[in-house]
Formats: C-alpha cells, sequence, structure tokens
C-alpha cells in the first residue's frame, strides 16, 4: 500500500497512518489526480465509512493504507 511505501522508506509525515492501516483513523487520507484515481480498485464500505471522517476530503481522496 502506499502507507507501506511511506514507512519503508522511513518518510516521516506527522501522525501519517496512525492506526498502521486497520481503517481505525483517516490520518492515511491521500488526493489523487484522476488517472491515478481512475487505476485503483473499488473502495470497500469500511474505507468509504472511515474516508468521511477525513479532512479537506473530495471526490480523488482515498485511503493510503488501501491503495497501492
Ligand atoms: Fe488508519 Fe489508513 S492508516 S485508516
Amino acid at each position: 500500500s502506499f502507507l507501506d511505501l511511506v514507512v519503508d522508506q522511513n518518510v516521516y509525515i506527522d501522525g501519517f497512518g496512525a492506526c498502521e492501516g486497520t481503517l481505525a483513523c483517516s490520518t492515511c487520507h491521500v488526493i489523487l489526480d484522476q488517472k491515478g484515481y481512475d487505476q485503483l480498485g473499488p473502495i470497500i464500505d469500511e474505507e468509504s465509512d472511515m474516508l468521511d471522517l477525513a479532512f479537506g476530503l473530495t471526490d480523488m481522496s482515498r485511503l493510503g493504507c488501501q491503495v497501492c
């Protein structure tokens, strides 16, 4: 996932991925461009529910722990 990439590359983003990919936060919120968004699989209900809590939600939003 994108979260794994951030962790593996030791990229520090304050608070990013707080729940370590268990869909219990929205700190891994990312906003993609249309091309990137269209390449991803569908959003599952649990991701959608957590995305609703994300700050600055857009039509191109996903959770970084759920996309790769
Ligand atoms: Fe918490 Fe993605 S890291 S929902």
